[in-house]
């Protein structure tokens, strides 16, 4: 099966709507005077909630080829539940995909596998591509090594989920985001081949073949390569370099 390669950009707290729009523009022009051939990579963007409506009148009005995503959503459809944002509202916003479980929602807002769980189900719902985030903390890496406490985390978070699911699954060690520390290829390949096995596991040999799993923490142009080397490794989700429009661009045109 033949993975299409999928670069994303998190961009966290970062960007006003009006700086969104800019970069947006700016990035899809660098891409453009490159002579970028958009349907060999797919990109993503995943803004703040308060820049999704006016990024999306920007893709569709100038045609840009690029997804988008959220980087939250509630457990909810609807309802009493103050500050959250419901997946029905995204998919009506034409976002395609959305963050689930990043480290940093699991540490600052406390979501365990349990959340993640939940917000699994609640994007593919409403037709959204969840981005399962999973990684180790540096102290799960020195007790149970890489891959235990990742492949614990994405076994629950696909309980349940309907094995034709579209979903993206994102190895984020968390030792390596935002230290500039990224993981080696060989380690990044390592966790990947096993985050498919999970996926094999519980949704069966087809949705492995097809679901397309990432790395992220600390990738940027000179490293990205190294790592779509690896047979597992199908893209890169990216932080602080996806913020930076000719290093992201320049990420996007990875040459193996
Ligand atoms: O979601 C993105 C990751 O947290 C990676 O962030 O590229 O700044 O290390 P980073």
């Amino acid at each position: 099966t033949k993975r299409t390669p999928l670069i994303a950009g998190n961009w966290k707290m970062n960007l006003d709507h009006l700086q969104a729009v800019a970069f947006v523009q700016k990035l899809h022009w660098a891409l453009k005077d490159a002579k970028h051939e958009f349907d060999t990579v797919d990109v993503s963007v995943f803004p703040p909630f308060t820049d999704l409506r006016s990024v999306q009148t920007l893709i569709d009005a100038d045609k840009i080829p690029f997804g988008l995503g959220a980087q939250d959503l509630s457990v909810h459809d609807s309802g009493a539940y103050t500050g959250e944002v419901s997946g029905a509202f995204l998919k009506r916003l034409d976002v395609a995909s959305v963050i689930i479980g990043h480290s940093e929602r699991r540490e600052y807002h406390s979501e365990g596998d349990d959340v993640v769980a939940a917000k699994t189900k609640a994007a593919l719902k409403h037709g959204l591509v969840p981005v399962i985030c999973v990684g180790e903390t540096a102290e799960d890496l020195e007790t149970h090594g890489a891959s235990a406490v990742p492949v614990g985390q994405l076994e629950t978070a696909l309980d349940g989920v309907a094995s034709s699911a579209e979903i993206v699954v994102a190895y984020e060690p968390v030792w390596a985001i935002g230290s500039g520390q990224a993981a080696t290829p060989e380690q990044a390949q390592e966790v990947c081949a096993k985050l498919r096995q999970v996926v094999a596991a519980k949704l069966g040999d087809d949705a492995a073949a097809r679901t397309r799993v990432l790395y992220g923490g600390s990738v940027k142009a000179a490293n990205i390569a190294s790592f779509m080397r690896q047979p597992d490794v199908d893209g890169a989700l990216v932080g602080g370099a996806s913020l930076l429009v000719d290093e992201f661009a320049a990420i996007v045109r990875f040459q193996k």
